[in-house]
Parts: structure tokens; sequence; C-alpha cells
């Protein structure tokens, strides 16, 4: 099969064949139609990201494709079934705290590379080896709009938390960072949950003002200045009282920003951590004890999202109540998945870059 391949950090994809995935009981071949580009892969291709990816590697996290063949212990799946492949691969010996690569991209700790020698390939290829959890049944689709299913592959990160939240219908959540590509799927996943008002803070004004023309009357916009105390004010005068915050901030960001959302908090609230803040070193987020203690405020990290979180997502979007519609698609096609790299990087919010082998 034909594949993108990594054979040093910096250098560029090369597009070349090479072996087909040998399928083995617990596995699943997918024939990959669209897989998504995240914004920051040529970041992570070329090193500056520090991920842990063995090369030589095959990038991409996640695809939409359809099923190729199946091990021997499928009792559901059959050939030609559109699917979802999630790149969330955890080891099966190691509950309750799995080894975890993600396919195509990173891995956390020794167990994670381990698992990333087996299932380390990643999309940017004609096909997919993926263990048999991780492919999830799309149902019909229209195959013209595959390249849009795969925009489930970004909204899953928000959603993961949103649900590590347990947001409830009507309430508020604010999203840090949502001007940015997750965070804008963020913003469109709590209002598609039945959050009552979503609080959206950014420094990018176009950007706002293009979310509050997208999502109308539940959404209210901050315009953040980059002084803590001033931003903190301004995300709290935006709605009171605020039940979540999803932060979703790069490396770059800083903490500053962080804490600047985490205590717009109510009491009894919860905050989310799903950025890159720190990834690269800095400073830690220096929470004031005594506010989180006296508010009561639960804090919590959260890495990719729960399995069940696919078939709960895939409803969401078949139902209609998460609008893929709304993801402006730009496809290339493998033997250009280095222009396509660079081409994710501009990061709009709700655009997505598609390979199609
Ligand atoms: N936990 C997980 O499972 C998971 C999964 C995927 C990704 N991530 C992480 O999510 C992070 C965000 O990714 P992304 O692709 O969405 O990034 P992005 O598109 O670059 O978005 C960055 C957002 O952060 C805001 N921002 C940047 N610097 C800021 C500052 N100093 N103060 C306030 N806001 C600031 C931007 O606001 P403006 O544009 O308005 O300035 C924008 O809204 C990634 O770095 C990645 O590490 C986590």
């Amino acid at each position: 099969m034909k594949a993108a391949v990594l054979k040093a950090f910096g250098e560029p994809l090369s597009v070349r064949q090479v072996p087909d995935p040998a399928l083995g009981t617990g596995e699943v071949v997918v024939d990959v139609v669209a897989a998504g580009v995240l914004p920051y892969m040529a970041e992570v291709l070329s090193g500056e990201r520090q991920y842990l990816l063995t090369l030589p590697a095959t990038p991409g996290a996640g695809a939409v494709g359809r099923v190729r063949s199946v091990g021997p212990d499928t009792t559901r799946l059959t050939v030609g079934d559109w699917v979802l492949c999630d790149p969330t691969v955890r080891s099966r010996d190691g509950a309750p705290t799995p080894d975890i690569t993600l396919q195509g991209l990173s891995a956390r700790g020794d167990g994670g590379l381990r698992l990333q020698q087996h299932f380390g390939r990643g999309s940017f290829a004609e096909q997919l080896l993926v263990p048999t959890e991780n492919v999830f049944p799309l149902g019909s689709i229209d195959p013209a709009e595959a390249p849009r299913w795969a925009a489930l592959n970004v909204c899953l990160v928000p959603y993961g938390g949103l649900l590590a939240a347990d947001l409830k219908a009507g309430e508020t959540v604010l999203v840090n960072g949502a001007t940015g590509y997750f965070g804008s799927a963020g913003v469109a996943v709590a209002l598609a949950m039945g959050a009552g008002r979503v609080v959206a803070a950014g420094r990018n004004r176009d950007r706002l003002a293009q979310l509050a023309h997208r999502f109308g009357s539940r959404l209210r916009t901050v315009s953040l200045t980059g002084d803590e105390d001033e931003d903190r004010d301004r995300m709290r005068r935006a709605h009171d009282p605020i039940d979540v915050v999803l932060d979703l901030l790069p490396p770059a960001a800083g903490t500053a920003p962080v804490r600047a959302a985490a205590m717009t908090v109510r009491e009894s609230g919860r905050v989310v951590l799903m950025g890159g803040v720190g990834m690269l070193g800095g400073d830690d987020l220096a929470l004031p004890y005594p506010w989180f203690m006296r508010n009561s405020i639960t804090v919590r990290g959260q890495w990719m999202y729960p399995p069940h979180a696919n078939t709960r997502l895939i409803e969401l979007a078949r139902s209609g109540l998460l609008d893929l519609d709304q993801f402006e698609v730009t496809e290339f096609d493998l033997d250009n998945a280095g222009q396509a790299v660079a081409h994710a990087t501009a990061r709009a919010p709700f655009s997505l870059t598609v390979i199609r082998p």
C-alpha cells in the first residue's frame, strides 16, 4: 500500500510503498477514505512538540473509512461498513491504567511506546490497522460526505472534556481558547450537549465575532487583553454563574490565562484542563489553595476521551444535534500529504484539512 512516511524529524514526508498491515485477532484493517490533519502536525513532524513518535513513522491520528478485513473474533463489523477510527489505543493488559498510544501522533511513557511498535502507524496511508474496539460504525453515509465525518475526530477532544466535567443541559460553559481549532469545536459540542450558554473567550476579535454570528443568543464572547485580573473580571461579567470551565490553550499561552479562566467558575464548579500548557516547560499552574478549597472547586485534567464517547458523539451528529456541516473541508490526496500538513497550520475555526488516500 501507499503511505506517507517520516524518516527523521524535520525532514519532509515521503509518500511511498510500504507493506500492507498484517491482520491479527482483535484487529480490523480499514481502507482510509479521509484522514484529518491536526493544525499542529507540522510542529510534531519538525520535532518541535517533542512528542514520543518512533521513526520511521506514518503520521495521522484518526480516520473515516471502510472496513477492509476483520479478525476472527469480530462478531458485528462487516467488510464495507463505514467506520470512525479512534486513534486512542489502550493496552489490553493494563486495566485500570492502560498504556496509551495515539496512532500516528504520540505515546505516553515507555508502555505507550511499546504499544506504538504494533499499533503506531497512522492514517496518512491507504490502509490502517486498528484494534477492533477502536472501530466505531457510522451507519450509512454519503461517500462524498466522508471527509466531513472526519470532523468527529476533532469534536471528540472537547467532548471528552465536557464529559469529564459532567456537563448538564442548561449549564453554562466557559471555553478558554474558543477561537482555536479545538476550542471552537468545543463551543459547538457544548451547545449540542444542551449547554444553556457558552462563554467564548479569546483574543482574536474577528474570530470572536464569527463565533457570535454562527451561534447567536446562546453564545457570549469575551475579548481577552493579556492582563490576568482584567481578563478574569471580563469573563465573570460575561455570565454569572459559570458552571464549567474547559481550557484548551496551547503551550505558548503559559499559565496566566488558564488561571484567569479557572477562577471564574462558581462555587462547586468544575474546571477541566485539556490544553498543551506546560508541555514544553514554563511556569507551573499556581492555583491559590484557599480559593479552591473554600469554593469546593473540582479541577481535573483530561487526555482525549473514554471509548464510549465515540458512539455517543456519532449519535449527536447523526441526530443533527451536532451539525458537521459547519466544517469547511479542504481535501488533499495522499501524494500531497506534505501540502496538507502545511495547509492545516492555518488553524481557522471549523476548517478541516483532510487527506483522501
Ligand atoms: N487533552 C487532549 O486530549 C488534547 C487533544 C488535542 C489537543 N490538545 C491540546 O490542545 C491545544 C490547543 O490546540 P489548538 O489546535 O486548538 O490550538 P490553537 O488553534 O492554536 O488555539 C489556541 C487558542 O488559544 C488561545 N490563546 C493562545 N495564546 C493565548 C494567550 N496567551 N492568552 C489567551 N488565549 C490564548 C488562542 O486565542 P486567539 O487566537 O484568540 O489569540 C486560541 O483560541 C494543543 O496545544 C494541544 O496540546 C489536547
